[in-house]
């Protein structure tokens, strides 16, 4: 049975990835979750896999350097999928320090447990290990409006602390990689949307607020734009990557999928117009009147688009989910767990939104 140790697997993506996985492999595969449980980490997301006896959870912050040596000593690893990062652009502009800590000192760590785990003595590696470190578009820094695509082999320029901090741990992979030829992939995605989303990023925060009947904040002219990708496309882009893809390689993943925020607003209160029965009292307020233009974010990154022909060449994978599709199943899935909305809400989160938006 392959062992992986998932990083940040209490997350979006991570959570996500987890089910992917068990869907797909189902016992033939033992799972460990390495999670901190910060704010953006929540247990409910995992719900249906804990009672299962290939899954393990560890409680454990990725900058402890015993705590995970000691996974390391007590499983035998094969594959690591690091996820576990803070991820979002606003609070890095607000609070830097704790992404450089643990994106990068905790990729760090995370490289070298592995490394020291798996190396041999003549600093060959033992057969059918490796590292995929997950990483963002954001570290390519932004594109003009009209034109232009990220590529692998894109310079760096990442302007916000966050996609300094993602491009700071990727150059640590690149590094072990070069130096100690650790055997590991980098993959740089963008935009995901999808069920479990914590409520702070675009799509979710709509949402949740069009059906609160809270105003919709726009950043800026609300131009921007982003490359939009189901999740569950991502997760089995990482998987593929980690059966078929050429080691030391970075491969980008995208949705061929770009869209203003305005225009995503509008798609949502559109869907969520169509998709409110008769008679929900929510009908009344989902409206465009609801949307606000606000402050524009710092340094806010004009264009995002990413070039996925390599993962499509070498490894057969392309996005799946149209837009249209994809937003559904995520509206839907949020009318069907109206609860896990209001325990992520509540607490720790809701002091971070009022320092944000305000009371409103
Ligand atoms: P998320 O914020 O939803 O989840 C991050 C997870 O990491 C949480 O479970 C959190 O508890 C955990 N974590 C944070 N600090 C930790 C620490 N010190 N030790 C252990 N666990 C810790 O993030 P996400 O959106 O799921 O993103 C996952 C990864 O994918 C990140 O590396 C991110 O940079 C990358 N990524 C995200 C997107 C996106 O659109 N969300 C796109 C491309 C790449
Ligand atoms: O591109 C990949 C990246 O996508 C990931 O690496 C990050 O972890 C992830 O958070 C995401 O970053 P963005 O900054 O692009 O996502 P966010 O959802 O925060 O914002 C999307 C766009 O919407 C961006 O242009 C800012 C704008 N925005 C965002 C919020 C939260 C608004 O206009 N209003 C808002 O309230």
């Amino acid at each position: 049975m392959r062992t992986y140790l998932v990083t940040g697997g209490a997350g979006f993506i991570g959570s996500n990835y987890i089910h992917y996985m068990f869907r797909k492999y189902g016992d033939q595969i033992h799972i460990i979750n390495v999670d901190a449980l910060t704010y953006a980490g929540n247990p409910e997301n995992l719900k249906e896999v804990e009672g299962r006896g290939n899954y393990t959870f560890v409680k454990a912050d990725i900058c402890d350097k015993e705590a995970i040596s000691r996974i390391f000593a007590d499983y035998e690893i094969d594959r690591v999928v690091h996820f576990a990062a803070e991820s979002h652009v606003d609070r890095s502009i607000k609070d830097p320090e704790v992404f450089i800590r643990t994106n990068v000192l905790g990729t760090a760590v995370m490289l070298n447990c592995a490394r020291e785990a798996w190396e041999n003595e003549d600093g060959t590696y033992k057969e059918g290990k490796r590292f995929l470190h997950v990483s963002t578009d954001e570290v390519y820094g932004s594109l003009e409006e009209e034109g232009g695509y990220f590529y692998e082999t894109t310079p760096y320029a990442p302007h916000s602390p966050y996609s300094a901090s993602k491009a700071s741990s990727d150059l640590l992979v690149k590094a072990y990689m070069d130096t100690y030829h650790f055997p590991a992939n980098i993959t740089n995605c963008s935009n995901n949307y999808g069920p479990y989303q914590f409520p702070e990023k675009l799509i979710p925060l709509i949402i949740n607020n069009a059906l609160k009947g809270k105003k919709l904040p726009v950043y800026g002219d609300g131009k921007n734009v982003r490359d939009w990708l189901y999740v569950e496309d991502h997760a089995k882009a990482i998987d593929l990557v980690q059966e078929k893809g050429r080691l030391f390689e970075t491969y980008n993943v995208g949705g061929h999928n770009e869209k203003q925020n305005i225009e995503i607003i509008h798609i949502i209160i559109e869907t969520l117009q169509e998709m409110l029965p008769p008679g929900d009292p929510r009908r009344a307020h989902v409206t465009k009147e609801l949307i606000t233009y606000v402050e524009d974010r710092k340094g806010h990154d004009r264009r995002y688009a990413i070039a996925p022909d390599k993962i499509r060449d070498e490894i057969g994978w392309e996005p799946e989910t149209m837009f249209r599709e994809g937003i559904r199943q995520t509206i839907r899935w949020y009318f069907d767990h109206e609860d896990w909305m209001e325990h992520v809400t509540s607490g720790a989160y809701q002091k971070y939104y009022d320092d944000m938006y305000g009371k409103k």
